[in-house]
């Protein structure tokens, strides 16, 4: 299975004045652990990590200091999330036929759910992880409520997410053409109608993006680690 991982971004709501990924967590940094995970899922052949010139350098040390035994390529990010991944899907070797999407800063998934996700593909054209929303969620205009939409229908949506490589391509050609503005690959899937199904994420998976999240992650990986 193909891997692409978005790191190309600023990691502006950490509040830092570098990529977040590049920031420490328990002794390393926190791409690191993403690495580490698609490292040791049994599925995953070829990691693209999709980044910003200023930060090759360290990201470069970062994968020397793991001696990784799986491919690695670096491939130049985009102004947004939709262009990384866009750049990193014409990166891919041309006979790809599925891959994953895994944002950099989901530094606790598992090897056991890539390998999940993977297996999701054999099955289906497009999924994401996602995991039911706890939370009662209220949609809100103007400081007031508007709705209370049912909370069973609700799932938070995380990545992996995982796609038939021509179909995705399509999407986000599809995407450019009409400038629909995503924060998903999943979003571009549906917006063309196609069917994206849900696979069980994980609670733990969380995105880290601000300095509660570093500290939150910090304390998941200690129990881990005991
Ligand atoms: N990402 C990317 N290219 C961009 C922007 C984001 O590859 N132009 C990546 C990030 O590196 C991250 C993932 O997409 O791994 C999810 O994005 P997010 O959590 O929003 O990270 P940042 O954009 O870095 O943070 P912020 O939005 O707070 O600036
Ligand atoms: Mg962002």
């Amino acid at each position: 299975m193909y891997l692409l991982i978005p790191a190309a971004g600023s990691g502006r709501r950490m509040g830092s004045d570098r990529n977040k990924l590049l920031l420490d967590l328990l002794g390393k940094p926190l791409l690191a652990w993403t690495l580490l995970a698609a490292e040791a899922s049994q599925t995953i052949e070829w990691i693209g990590i999709i980044g910003q010139s200023i930060d090759w350098e360290e990201f470069k040390a970062i994968v020397r200091s793991l001696n990784l035994t799986k491919p690695i390529h670096f491939i130049q990010g985009g102004s947004t999330r939709q262009e990384s991944v866009f750049n990193g899907l014409q990166a891919l070797p041309s006979d790809a036929a599925h891959v994953l999407i895994h944002d950099g800063a989901r530094c606790l998934a598992t090897p056991t759910l890539f390998d999940r996700c993977s297996q999701a593909l054999e099955s289906c054209d497009g999924f994401i992880a996602a995991i039911p929303v706890k939370d009662t969620i209220k949609v809100v205009d103007n400081g007031a409520i508007v709705s209370t939409p049912d909370r069973s229908q609700l799932w938070a949506a995380q990545t992996p997410q995982g796609f038939s490589v021509p179909l995705l391509k399509k999407c986000h050609a599809e995407g450019r053409q009409n400038g629909w503005e995503v924060t998903d690959d999943a979003a571009l899937f549906e917006q063309c109608e196609l069917e994206v199904r849900i696979v069980e994420g994980e609670e733990t998976n969380l995105k880290v993006t601000t300095p509660v999240d570093l500290a939150i992650a910090e304390f998941i990986l200690r129990q881990r680690l005991h």
